[in-house]
């Protein structure tokens, strides 16, 4: 699987990470072309069963990434987001996948290069990791 491309599914908060993302972008700072952007008012939004949803459909990895503590537009929703995601890293391993395969960051607006690096990351670690079973079994 030398030639493995992972796929990561990252709910970006419109406040924080989706301006780093776009910052990163009219940067010209490159990165990874695996993450597919979903944008979302606040990672507090993101129920549980989006990142499921996420796996079993075949993403690699998913990233969840808002706004720092303390600086939330809807005052706690990344606390909300904080707790559902160690809650779901608990579970995943009974859908068959590794819990380092769920990332949750906090990017601020103006880090894109943060945010680029933050891709980087992930792509290599989920390389590492190989694909996600759910990905395993579409193959098959
Ligand atoms: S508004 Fe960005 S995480 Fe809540």
């Amino acid at each position: 699987m030398d030639d493995f491309e992972p796929t990561i599914i990252a709910f970006v908060c419109n406040w924080c990470t989706y301006t780093a993302a776009d910052l990163a972008g009219t940067s010209r700072l490159t990165y990874p072309k695996n993450v597919r952007l979903i944008r979302v008012m606040c990672t507090g939004m993101v129920d549980p069963q989006y990142v499921i949803k996420a796996f079993l459909e075949g993403a690699d990895g998913v990233l969840v990434s808002g706004c720092h503590p303390g600086d939330c537009h809807y005052i706690n929703g990344n606390f909300k987001a904080r707790r559902r995601i160690k809650l779901l890293k608990e579970i995943l391993p009974q859908f068959g996948f590794e819990p380092q395969r769920l990332r949750l960051t906090w990017v601020g607006a103006s880090d894109g290069i943060q945010f680029a690096e933050i891709i980087r990351e992930l792509v290599n670690q989920l390389k590492a990791l190989g694909p996600s079973q759910a990905k395993l079994k579409m193959v098959i």
